[in-house]
């Protein structure tokens, strides 16, 4: 019997290649193996750091009962045929450099490395971790000039999550029973949709009173820096590492969930040439659909508020690149 008759199946497992490996980034890679979710690439700049930690992570396989192999490594051709990049490389802002100086050293780490990827995974999805995450996924998709369904970012499913903990938390019901939305650009301007939140389909509107809502809204869109704070060195990565996994499952597993992300909008939300947190359909096809949702007034007015805030910081970074917008 030929090994093709054996096996039909199993001619390859998915690969994804992570390129950073932080925090968020060896998280993510320990998530995918050890889910048994598909094969891993760690490429980091910093040479031993992405070997140490596959070697660390390769010696765990047996104990943890999985079939996935990681790769640590500082050289791009060893992310080549990869089904899904994650780029979440990058700095944190330091002491006395400013949210311009960081966009800048990202944007130029982040577009380098997409740019890098894309000539040995040209058909692979993108997945946009960095901050400013909304800015970030733009240029991705800018500079490597995908078709923008390939290109996605992660936000909104961290929002989301971090506004369903906080209501679960509150009310002392299961996590797993409350549905939470939260859209527009990864910060200080999200729009987080109580409308939309239900436990087990009931509206949190009537479980909840109006003050304890806005608490928990506001709970959410200081998510990141009530982490940052507690932590004193570095930021969230067990929540951001768990979203991302959840968005590339739903790729290559073409779940076709019916996630809140980072997309590139024509139109939809009456917003244009711009990448911010909206629902939308993700599979094996990559961003399959833009579902557009009725707001209110107010709602739409803070979604266009993100918007143009996410605009401005694109076009200073296009600027920064030397980039025509
Ligand atoms: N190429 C490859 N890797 C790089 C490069 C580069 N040019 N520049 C920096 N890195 C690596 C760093 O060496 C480091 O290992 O990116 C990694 C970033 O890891 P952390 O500092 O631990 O940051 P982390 O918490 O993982 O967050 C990464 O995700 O959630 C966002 O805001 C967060 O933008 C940040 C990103």
């Amino acid at each position: 019997m030929t090994q093709s008759q054996t096996f039909p199946l199993c001619n390859k497992f998915p690969k994804v290649s992570i390129i950073g490996a932080g925090n968020v980034g060896k998280t993510l890679a320990q998530k995918i193996i050890e889910s048994n979710l598909a094969d891993a690439c760690l490429l980091d700049i910093v040479e031993g750091l992405p070997q140490g930690i596959a070697l660390d992570l390769t010696q765990a396989t047996g104990l943890e009962f999985h079939h996935r192999s990681i790769v640590g490594t500082n050289d791009y051709k060893d992310t080549v045929n990869s089904d899904v990049v994650v780029i979440t490389a990058g700095i944190a802002r330091k002491p006395g450099m400013t949210r311009d100086d960081l966009l800048k050293i990202n944007a130029k780490i982040v577009t380098e490395a997409a740019q890098k990827c894309l000539i040995y995974s040209p058909n692979a999805l993108y997945l946009v971790i960095t901050n400013p995450l909304d800015v970030m996924t733009y240029l991705v998709w800018k500079t490597t000039n995908l078709p923008s369904y390939k290109v996605v970012g992660m936000a909104g499913v961290l929002d989301s999550t971090r506004l369903q903990a906080f209501i679960a938390m509150e009310l002392g019901v299961s996590f797993n029973d409350v549905q939470s939305m939260v859209l527009g650009g990864h910060g200080d301007l999200m729009l987080p949709l109580p409308r939309y939140c239900t436990i087990s389909g009931i509206p949190i509107t009537e479980l909840m009173d109006t003050e304890t809502i806005e608490r928990l809204v506001q709970r959410t869109r200081d998510g990141g820096a009530e982490i940052v704070k507690l932590l004193k060195t570095g930021s969230a990565y067990y929540a951001p590492a768990s979203s991302a996994f959840h968005m590339i499952e739903s790729v290559l597993l073409n779940q076709s969930r019916l996630l809140p992300a980072a997309v590139y909008l024509q139109g939809e939300y009456g917003l244009k040439d711009i990448y911010l947190g909206v629902p939308c359909r993700l599979g094996c096809g990559g961003v399959e659909q833009i579902v557009e949702i009725n707001l209110t007034d107010e709602e739409r007015k803070i979604l266009h508020n993100s918007a143009r805030s996410v605009r401005d910081n694109i076009d200073l970074a296009l600027e920064q690149l030397g980039m025509k917008h």
